[in-house]
């Protein structure tokens, strides 16, 4: 199992730590455009093998796309951060066409590829993947409800006092402040509803901040997260590369799901060797729909201004 992370910035290098460390994948290429930047990152986390216990290969690559050929799965994160005060919509401009580029060239390396995207305004970015490629579509995944997902449940842990693996619960929507859709209704302690546990105001206050989870922390680091994001990517790698079929809400093209045609937006999926094994449709309250068509609506708006 050979994956490939492009971009070995925060994200890509915490991403490809994960990954090594769970210890799953053959091997794991870093690319980055920056001389030696990748090589350097892959040569400090080799040297953590012996130390952590794994047997991932990581190795560097100064953008040549040839050290790629054969992967099974490709990460992009490649593009600029966002920094404070700036949204994810806002890095469209770069990031387009740095996507569209690093897609076109991993797929001529690996015709194969199962590709997931994390780059910001991400369902936008993974539309245009979509849009440029020959892919099918159960290839091209975003990276987006699964982090959500997991701050969600780290405000929930919070509200509720509860340790973490006590709680689920899942965001859907778009990868943007406005856009998530945490489903607070069918948030769980236990199999019991937190809405048992916590008044409605508390439940809305643990939506708002997992809405603006991301922002939260760029204003506090000065730029975007990565360990959560990492994490993340890595979640749904193993889950595609040790064919888990396993359910996380990601980026995925509809086509009449949820009513909703011709955009990618966070929906839960099940994960497999073919990728998107299945989008799953779960029957959502009035309140949940109209803010999932909301949801949909920014996105396409976003979508709107790619030039394809
Ligand atoms: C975040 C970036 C990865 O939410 O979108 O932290």
């Amino acid at each position: 199992m050979k994956v490939t992370v492009v971009g070995a910035g925060a994200v890509g290098a915490s991403c490809a730590e994960y990954i090594a460390i769970k210890d799953f994948a053959s091997e794991v290429v870093l690319l980055d455009i920056k001389e030696d930047y990748a090589e350097g990152k892959a040569m400090d986390l080799m040297q953590t093998a012996s130390l952590n216990g794994f047997d991932t290969k990581i190795t560097g690559s100064t953008n040549d796309y040839s050290k790629t050929a054969g992967s099974d799965i490709a990460v992009i994160t490649s593009g600029i951060p966002r920094k404070p005060g700036m949204t994810r919509e806002e890095l469209i401009g770069i990031n387009a066409g740095i996507v569209k580029e690093v897609s076109s060239n991993i797929i001529k390396h690996s015709p194969d590829v199962t590709i997931i995207v994390v780059s910001n305004p991400m369902d936008t970015m993974t539309y245009l993947v979509h849009k440029s490629t020959n892919l099918p579509k159960n290839r091209i995944i975003g990276m987006g409800g699964a982090l959500d997902s997991a701050r969600f449940k780290y405000r929930l842990a919070e509200a509720l006092e509860a340790p973490i693996s006590d709680v689920d619960g899942m965001v859907i929507g778009g990868h943007s402040d406005k856009g998530m859709v945490p489903l607070t209704r069918l948030a769980t302690r236990n199999s019991v509803l937190a809405s048992e546990f916590l008044e409605e105001d508390r439940l809305n206050q643990v939506a708002d901040d997992t809405k603006v989870g991301g922002a939260t922390l760029t204003k506090m680091l000065g730029t975007s997260a990565w360990y959560a994001p990492g994490a993340a990517v890595s979640g749904l790698v193993q889950a595609i590369a040790c064919d888990q079929q396993k359910m996380f809400p990601c980026s995925a093209l509809l086509e009449g799901e949820y009513g909703l045609n011709d955009l990618c937006i966070g929906v839960p999926v099940v994960l497999g060797k073919n990728g998107i094994e299945k989008i799953v449709e779960i029957e959502l309250n009035d309140a949940e729909k109209n803010k999932l068509k909301e949801s949909a609506e920014g996105v396409k708006k976003t979508n709107g201004l790619l030039d394809i």
